[in-house]
């Protein structure tokens, strides 16, 4: 019977004649016994395997490396050893795929994230890249569990579009190449079968109106901006969860923030709890009291005007200025997070002009019910907002920001037609791992970062 090595390692009794298939971590010979460590992505954990030098030649043996992948049949049986429960005493080995030792680059030493990153074909076989991908899998399946057992419907929205959700032009045009057309001249800014498209920065304006149809909804999925920012938080392409409720206002929407990202930490310290282990230990001594913080405190609310007010009274002295009408950058963020109030920070109520044109204009005329979620060590997680439901409201600040009513014609119908509160937000995915693994750079929790500079996997 073939086991995963979760599965064995899990073993309640000794188990006669199972299969382990997997790749040699190590290998370590002594007085007619090889002890391998074969891991197979299952679990952080390695299987020990004791080959008999009965079993196999001594010739055959320099093949099997690290590397190396192998199948081995033998008796699960408990071990002498202190650590783990369970080894195989193997009866038979295969080498299904060898691996050079004078080759093969993951050899058994530490290698540097930006080495890794050049081999982002071979990384997810470390441990800190195989944890990072465990914890990614955990974080996504817990974000379907959590909204499905809040009653909210997972809906898709599209990846090509024709509108632009943020306004803020960094979007990546589209182009229906036809190679008979290519040596002709080619309007590469209006080219999808003659209209203009793009990759969608964000899929809430068609979550709106299945909110508007289906009441709590969310959809999960890429979204590209085509910022040439190279910083460890930005990426051209990145996943984001957004949810999107309707008869809701900005108070609920935080709630729901609040709650999600509690809900999250809690799930993946349970579901992941040797690779969460395996960060706390070696990538970040603090991480373990940052879960434990998110769990235990209610995060702090305060308005952009407060927060500004902090951020010029504070003695830091900050790169970006301070003022209000401006936006905060990520050190005035991780202030505010890290040094100030040292746990998460809502920051809501920002003056409109900083902020995307669907967000709710407040009763000062000046400000809109927008949110932004910042979490120490990596600042904004969350943007969100409760949305302009009033039709005339939408309308003027359209003109305002020049953006063409015919084009959001159906936008605009949601509010024509049966129109009410709603709000939502977008949760940066990978910014989210970085938050539950401590992980400093974006590059290294999405298994093919696309950044300026990387398109090669
Ligand atoms: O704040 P943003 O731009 O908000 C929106 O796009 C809204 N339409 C979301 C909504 O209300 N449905 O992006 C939301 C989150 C940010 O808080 C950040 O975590 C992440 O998406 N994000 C990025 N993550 C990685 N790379 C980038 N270039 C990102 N840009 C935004
Ligand atoms: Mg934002």
């Amino acid at each position: 019977m073939r086991l995963k090595v979760l599965q064995a390692l899990r073993s309640e009794n000794a188990q006669k004649d199972i299969v382990i298939k997997g790749w040699i971590r190590t290998r370590r010979d002594s007085k007619g016994f090889s002890f391998l460590e074969i891991n197979d992505g299952s679990c952080l954990k390695n299987i020990q395997a004791i080959l008999s030098w009965d079993v196999i030649s001594k010739d055959s043996l320099s093949k099997f490396t690290t590397g190396a992948a192998v199948s081995v049949k033998g008796d699960l049986v408990e071990s002498p050893g202190k650590g783990q429960k369970w080894e195989i005493q193997v009866n038979e080995i295969k080498l299904l795929g060898e691996a050079p030792a004078d080759k093969y680059p993951l050899q058994k030493k530490r290698h540097s994230d930006e080495f890794l990153r050049t081999i982002a074909h071979l990384r997810p076989r470390t441990n800190k890249y195989g944890a990072i991908n465990r914890v990614r899998s955990a974080l996504a399946f817990g974000i379907h569990k959590f909204f499905n057992e809040r009653g909210f419907f997972y809906v898709h929205s599209p990846i090509l579009t024709g509108s632009d959700c943020e306004g803020a032009g960094e979007m990546f045009t589209v182009t229906a190449l036809d190679l008979q057309k290519i040596n002709k001249q080619i309007d590469f800014t209006q080219d999808f079968f003659g209209k203009k498209a793009h990759l969608t920065v964000s899929g809430q304006l068609e979550a709106e109106i299945l909110a508007c149809a289906l009441g709590d909804v969310y959809t999960f999925g890429p979204t590209f901006r085509a910022e040439n920012s190279n910083t460890p938080r930005h990426a051209a392409e990145f996943w984001m969860l957004e949810p999107e409720m309707a008869f809701a206002d900005l108070e609920d929407d935080m709630d729901l923030a609040e709650d999600l990202v509690k809900w999250l930490v809690e799930y993946i310290m349970n579901s992941c709890e040797d690779d969460i282990g395996l960060f706390a230990k070696f990538l970040d001594k603090e991480l373990k009291n940052r879960l434990d913080l998110v769990l235990n405190s209610s995060f702090e609310r305060v308005s952009y005007g407060e927060a500004i007010h902090i951020l010029q009274k504070s003695k830091r002295s900050f790169e970006f200025p301070v003022k209000y009408g401006l936006d905060l950058q990520t050190e005035h963020e991780r202030y505010l997070t890290e040094d100030y109030f040292k746990k998460p920070v809502f920051v809501f109520d920002y003056p409109k002009e900083i902020k995307a044109f669907y967000m709710r204009l407040n009763e000062d005329q000046k400000t809109v019910a927008a949110m932004d979620l910042l979490v120490p060590k990596v600042g904004e997680l969350v943007g969100g907002s409760q949305r302009e439901e009033r039709l005339d409201v939408l309308e003027t600040r359209m003109d305002e920001v020049g953006l063409d009513k015919e084009e959001y014609w159906w936008y605009l119908d949601l509010r024509r037609f049966g129109s009410v509160p709603h709000a939502g937000f977008g949760l940066g995915f990978e910014r989210l791992i970085m938050f539950v693994t401590g992980v400093s750079n974006i590059r290294d929790v999405i298994p093919f970062p696309r950044t300026p500079k990387s398109l090669e996997f």
